[in-house]
């Protein structure tokens, strides 16, 4: 079995990869008590002391609105420089390097959707310190590769006196408010596709297992969602169909609920690679099969 070494192992998208590849490789996870990724030594240590084949880094700072003022240094300190750091470790020891990065280094300006070469031009400072992640991951090792994914949910539903343990995302938001609710305002006018933590999960262990095919390259996987993705509306009504639940949904455009970072209006993301995710519907329902 291969051995990783996985970062950020509290997250959302690391339980998921936990749960469905436990196994398939020797993982070997820390949270950031126990590997901060913006301490190069120590990631060279641990690396040293695990001889790992791959890093597989789920360590990230996720608050897209925070990083816009009180998280700014953390924001950057931990999506470029610790990313950049893991890299450089991995080059360093000649592993495989696999970091995970997001729709948002896009402007969404492209109603039709953004390939893998398509130019970034963050709008946010979450999505400019992905996209410097990206590129200094790149710049510093040559078996990087990321996987860029978009709207992520995973680990488990919502469930009424049964929030420890589930992770704060869309669904669990839409289902929360729905037992305090009887209509709902949802953005309509921001596009793009959601993606189920464990759909994610299997393509990536693909790639851990064959990193050959991919190195240095840049892969898109979200699910799969018609012409320019769906809104976040159209993601609220699949999930009060499939939760039947029963909810007034009004449409809405982004300007009446005003946040401190900007997101782009189309971040739908073209995959041009051999490794596909199902269909965003059957994503849910594996979601909420949990
Ligand atoms: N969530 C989305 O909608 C979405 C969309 C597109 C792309 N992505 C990308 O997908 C990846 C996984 O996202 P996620 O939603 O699973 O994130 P998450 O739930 O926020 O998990 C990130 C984890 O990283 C840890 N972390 C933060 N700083 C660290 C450091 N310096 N050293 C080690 N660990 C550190 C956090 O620990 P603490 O809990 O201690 O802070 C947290 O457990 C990220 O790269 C994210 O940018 C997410």
């Amino acid at each position: 079995m291969k051995r990783i070494l996985l970062t950020g192992c509290r997250g959302m998208l690391a339980h998921d990869f936990l749960r469905v590849q436990s196994d398939q490789f020797e993982i070997f996870w820390f949270d950031r008590a126990d590997l901060d990724i913006c301490d190069v030594a120590a990631v060279e240590s641990r690396v040293r002391e695990i001889r790992p084949q791959a890093i597989f880094n789920c360590a990230a700072y996720t608050n897209v609105d925070e990083a816009e003022d009180a998280g700014r240094k953390a924001n950057f300190d931990v999506n470029a420089l610790g990313v950049f750091y893991l890299a450089t470790v991995a080059q360093k020891c000649g592993i495989d390097f696999v970091t995970v990065s997001t729709d948002y280094v896009f402007d969404g300006t492209r109603e039709a959707g953004y390939d893998e070469d398509a130019v970034p031009n963050p709008i946010n400072a979450y999505g400019l310190s992905k996209y410097l992640g990206e590129t200094l991951a790149r710049q510093a090792c040559e078996n990087a590769i990321v996987v860029r994914t978009s709207w992520l949910y995973g680990w488990a539903p919502y469930r009424k006196g049964n929030q420890p343990g589930t992770f704060k995302n869309f669904v669990n938001t839409m289902l929360r408010l729905s037992e305090s609710r009887d209509e709902l305002r949802v953005v309509n006018d921001q596009f793009g596709s959601p993606t189920y933590a464990a759909d994610l999960s299997l393509a990536i262990g693909e790639i851990l297992r064959n990193p050959e095919r991919f190195r240095w390259e840049i892969l898109h996987l979200s699910n799969e969602t018609p012409d320019s993705g769906i809104s976040w509306f159209d993601f609220a009504a699949e999930i009060f169909r499939q939760a039947d639940i029963r909810i007034r949904l009004i449409p809405c455009a982004s300007d009446e609920y005003p946040t401190k970072a900007v997101r782009p209006k189309f971040s739908k993301m073209r995959n041009g690679s051999a490794i596909r995710l199902g269909d965003w519907k059957e994503g849910l329902e594996g979601y909420f099969s949990r």
